[in-house]
């Protein structure tokens, strides 16, 4: 083939100038680094389980999401990753997030109005952009936007609408060289379970201790009976630990963005494996969720230490014996011929590594970049835990 016989392209489209583009990315990142906020304050908050489960893994595509904004917005030559404040319009559609007081008021606005309205603008995006010129653009947003939707499938709300003037919130101005601080919601008493859910003081009585318990004293339930009781209450300790990380990210704004991305991924990996555990539960072992009753105990005992306490004393401490654990029941399910109980641990010890690696990387982080002060940390606040690692001095 010679040159002049190539087929033609298409002709470019031009879309939009650079300038308009970072201005529709910054309002874009406003809305999703506030969706990953406030879903972070309020998952502890949602009584039903699918729904935890839903926002667990809704939060962790809106932080990667922010995370490639961010990427996109410096490309872009701007300022800064960070886009200045988002303009009066924007700021009464997050305001409004904001005020819910309660777990389906927050789900109506973020499902029936921000993230619509996150949706739409995107829309408008894609049509109006330049695919060829902009195709790190179209790129993005194209993966945005199809997580965007599926979102709004996957959580009960009240029906789509924004306020009026939102539509294109991607046209909004932007405040540059101002900042919008994010706002933290009060202290938890305890998360929220289903409905049919018992909740008591002290939860499941037929759980020993020698189930939590490290080297030969471990006893690995292998009688149906107990097996019921055992995956119920490690459900439960499930979505106790997605709910701990959940308002780590919160409860922290001022950390680095990739705290939250780490929290983030955490709190989805914790709801993914009490839905394992659901599935389990119904399917191989013959009980359900709410069975039994549950208590927050340990929950209170770690939530009631600061940010490095928790990461000290969970992902250093908790996560990290919960490995040995793991892969002793692990061995002596296959012996058993229990394969997929087993492959379920196999899985759990596998997804530790980097939950107590977070503990590490923002532990240390907190303690001026020093490991070896965190080390030091770990092995000070260990000193508060009795035999199953639960604190036991506050
Ligand atoms: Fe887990
Ligand atoms: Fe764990
Ligand atoms: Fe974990």
């Amino acid at each position: 083939m010679r040159p002049h016989e190539r087929p033609a392209p298409a002709p470019l489209k031009g879309g939009y100038d650079v300038d308009e583009n970072a201005i529709r990315f910054s309002n874009y990142f406003h809305v999703l680094r506030e969706l990953v906020h406030l879903t972070c304050g309020w998952l502890p908050l949602v009584p039903r389980f699918e729904d935890k489960l839903a926002l667990g893994e809704h939060l962790h595509d809106d932080a990667r999401a922010v995370t490639k904004v961010k990427r996109r917005l410096y490309e872009l030559r701007h300022p800064s990753d960070y886009p200045g404040a988002p303009g009066a319009e924007l700021t009464t559609l997050l305001d409004a997030m904001n005020a819910a007081g309660k777990p389906q008021e927050y789900l109506d606005v973020a499902y029936g109005q921000v993230k619509p309205a996150l949706a739409r603008a995107i829309r408008t995006h894609l049509d109006a952009l330049d695919p060829v010129i902009d195709e790190p653009s179209l790129r993005l947003l194209q993966q945005v936007l199809a997580r965007q939707d599926r979102h709004g499938l996957e959580i009960a709300h009240a029906p789509d609408g924004a306020p009026p003037g939102f539509a294109d919130l991607g046209a909004l101005e932007i405040r540059l060289r101002e900042e919008r601080p994010l706002t933290v919601m009060a202290p938890l008493v305890e998360p929220a379970r289903d409905a049919f859910v018992e909740v008591t003081a002290d939860g499941d009585p037929y759980l020993t201790d020698e189930l939590y318990v490290n080297g030969d004293e471990n006893h690995v339930p292998l009688a149906p009976e107990e097996q019921h009781h055992f995956f119920h209450g490690l459900m439960d300790a499930e979505l106790s630990a997605a709910e701990l990380m959940a308002r780590n990210s919160h409860e922290h704004p001022e950390m680095p963005w990739d705290f939250h991305v780490d929290m983030a991924r955490q709190t989805w990996d914790e709801v993914r494996h009490a839905k394992v555990h659901d599935i389990l539960m119904r399917t191989e072992l013959g009980c359900a969720w709410g069975d039994h009753p549950v208590g927050f105990a340990y929950f209170r005992s770690i939530y009631a230490y600061d940010l490095l306490g928790r990461l000290v004393l969970f992902n250093g401490t908790s996560e990290q014996k919960a490995m040995w654990r793991h892969s002793h029941r692990r061995k002596v399910l296959l012996e058993q011929g229990q394969d997929m109980v087993a492959m379920v641990f196999d899985y759990l010890l596998a997804d530790e590594v980097p939950h107590v690696h977070n503990g590490v990387r923002w532990g240390s982080y907190l303690l001026g970049g020093d490991e070896a002060a965190y080390r030091e940390k770990v092995r000070e606040l260990r000193g508060d835990l009795d035999r199953t690692g639960k604190p036991v001095a506050r």
